[in-house]
């Protein structure tokens, strides 16, 4: 039965995906509600990490998106339900929220990835952009997560391959987003390229405007996602329509 994939279910996350098949999917890559603030759609979801730990295969992988309030509070529950932290990424945006005098200008929102089962296990694809200038490059062998090095180099050329940088710059999407936290194609795309393969199966309980499912499809991945409010569907409709254009802009 594959009916449930490449679309959006409407309804409160941890029902919908109870009905999912286990041990399935290559990753999640979510971006819930934080509750900094009192708005309708900003309420936190306890508990989403538990279908979500049941939906992922024993070796997986969940890119989570939030503020440092709110990443701070899933670690606990991130550990009850399996998962261990790998590394995070942040995302730099052209401008941001915040206008006192006395805090810094915020331009940039994290993402932290977590995993389980063996690390060599999980699906990690090279994280390479081929943007280089030549110069010799000491390369780690992948390590198996314990620190160790590999004594291996290369010598990269004008064009070549590079390390990605954890910290990406993508614009944000004012005057053109269709919903209130809207992630651009361009910061999931490494996400999803990296973390789910060719073909595979990501997750997302938390739609929005379909972000991650679009970057999934539109990179030949499959995806299920979930979202509780109804106007969403609106929204997705017009995000799929604007999409290839947004892909090919942003990555
Ligand atoms: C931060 S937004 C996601 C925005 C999305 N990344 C995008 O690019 O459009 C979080 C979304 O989760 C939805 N949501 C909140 N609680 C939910 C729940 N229990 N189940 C499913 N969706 C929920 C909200 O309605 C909101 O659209």
């Amino acid at each position: 039965m594959t009916d449930w994939l490449n679309r959006c279910h409407f309804g409160d996350c941890r029902q919908v995906m109870a009905a999912w098949p286990t041990g399935v999917a290559d990753a999640c890559i979510t971006d819930p509600p934080y509750g900094d603030t009192s708005l309708e759609w900003d309420r936190r979801c306890e508990g989403w990490m538990v279908q979500v730990a049941r939906v992922l295969k024993p070796a997986a992988s969940v890119w989570v998106f939030g503020s440092m309030r709110y990443l701070a509070t899933i670690f606990n529950e991130m550990t009850a339900a399996g998962f261990r932290y790998a590394q995070d990424i942040v995302w730099e945006k052209q401008n941001g929220s915040g206008f006192h005098a006395d805090r810094f200008r915020r331009v940039h929102e994290h993402s932290i990835q977590f995993y389980r089962g063996a690390w060599s296990e999980v699906y990690n694809a090279p994280q390479y952009t081929n943007d280089a200038t030549a110069k010799t490059v000491r390369r780690k062998a992948r390590p198996p997560h314990t620190g160790h090095n590999g004594a291996a180099h290369y010598v990269s050329e004008d064009g070549g391959p590079r390390l990605q940088r954890s910290v990406i710059y993508v614009p944000n999407e004012h005057g053109r987003a269709v919903h209130p936290t809207q992630k651009p194609l361009g910061i999931l795309a490494p996400l999803v390229r990296t973390s789910v393969p060719p073909g595979g199966l990501v997750i997302e309980p938390f739609a929005g405007s379909l972000s991650t499912g679009i970057a999934a499809r539109l990179l030949g991945r499959q995806f299920a996602a979930c979202e509780i409010d109804p106007a969403c569907e609106a929204m997705q409709a017009q995000r799929t329509q604007q999409s290839s254009f947004l892909l090919e802009a942003t990555c």
